[in-house]
């Protein structure tokens, strides 16, 4: 499988990134960091890593290995591009997360938004049954997913506009708007937080947890949401 909405957006990157930029480095990477913990030489296998901001930002934080791994050749092309720039010796690879062999016995495996493009529940286990593969024992996992809580038709802290059917059920498609010149449009799938709880636990992980996101105003919810959990 490939992933032809994120090869047609890649050439968009660097528009969505700088949008993105204020929201992901005030709320997201903080409240990350927080759940996650220290990373120091930790070898980490991130899931969807698109154009790698988590590969770079993991490697500096002091991860020792990290291998990023996307259905996007673009995307990944961006990612190795930033890697010949600015050398961190963070590793790339063009995969499929839903039919992923086992690659090593990683410390920590992330998924940051990239769930949420389970079409269904069978694929989403797939997923979460890479990241379980692929850890070590008592290794975690740590993932950013769609909020199932936020309201469509608002334009959300980072500037996305959700196009939800009313009374979603687990597995629907919605677009997302991006404010790009002209605007992007992206397709997810709804999933709520008893789904990926469910997704997790019948792969086989454990202490799945809810971590808070700091950084918002109070009441407002964050446009992801953070779940972690740990290899049996
Ligand atoms: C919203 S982007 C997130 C990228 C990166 N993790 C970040 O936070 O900037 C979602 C990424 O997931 C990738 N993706 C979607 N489905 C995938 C799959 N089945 N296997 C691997 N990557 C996938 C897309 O190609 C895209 O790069």
């Amino acid at each position: 499988m490939s992933t032809p909405q994120y090869d047609r957006i890649a050439a968009r990157n660097g528009e969505i990134d700088r949008l993105l930029r204020a929201y992901r480095e005030d709320v997201e990477i903080p409240s990350v960091l927080r759940a996650l913990g220290p990373v120091d030489g930790a070898s980490v296998l991130d899931l969807g890593c698109g154009a790698g901001p988590f590969t770079r930002l993991l490697r500096r934080e002091g991860a020792a290995d990290v291998l990023g791994v996307d259905a996007s050749a673009p995307m990944v092309e961006l990612a190795r591009r930033a890697e010949q720039e600015e050398p961190l010796g963070v590793r790339y690879a063009v995969r499929d997360i839903a039919d992923l062999p086992v690659l090593g016995a990683f410390d920590v495996v992330t998924a940051f938004a990239v769930l949420h493009y389970a079409d269904t529940f069978d694929t989403l286990t797939r997923m979460c049954h890479a990241a379980h593969t692929n850890l070590a024992p008592g290794g975690r996992l740590l993932a950013l997913v769609g909020n199932p809580r936020l309201e469509p038709g608002v334009t959300q802290p980072n500037g996305f506009v959700l196009h939800r059917p009313d009374a979603p059920r687990d597995g629907d498609p919605y677009t997302v708007s991006l404010p790009t010149t002209p605007p992007s449009t992206l397709t997810v799938h709804y999933w709520t937080c008893a789904a990926y709880e469910k997704a997790l636990t019948d792969c086989g992980f454990t202490d799945v947890t809810w971590a808070p996101v700091y950084g918002l105003p109070t009441g407002t919810e964050p446009v992801n949401l953070i779940v972690t959990a740990r290899h049996r």
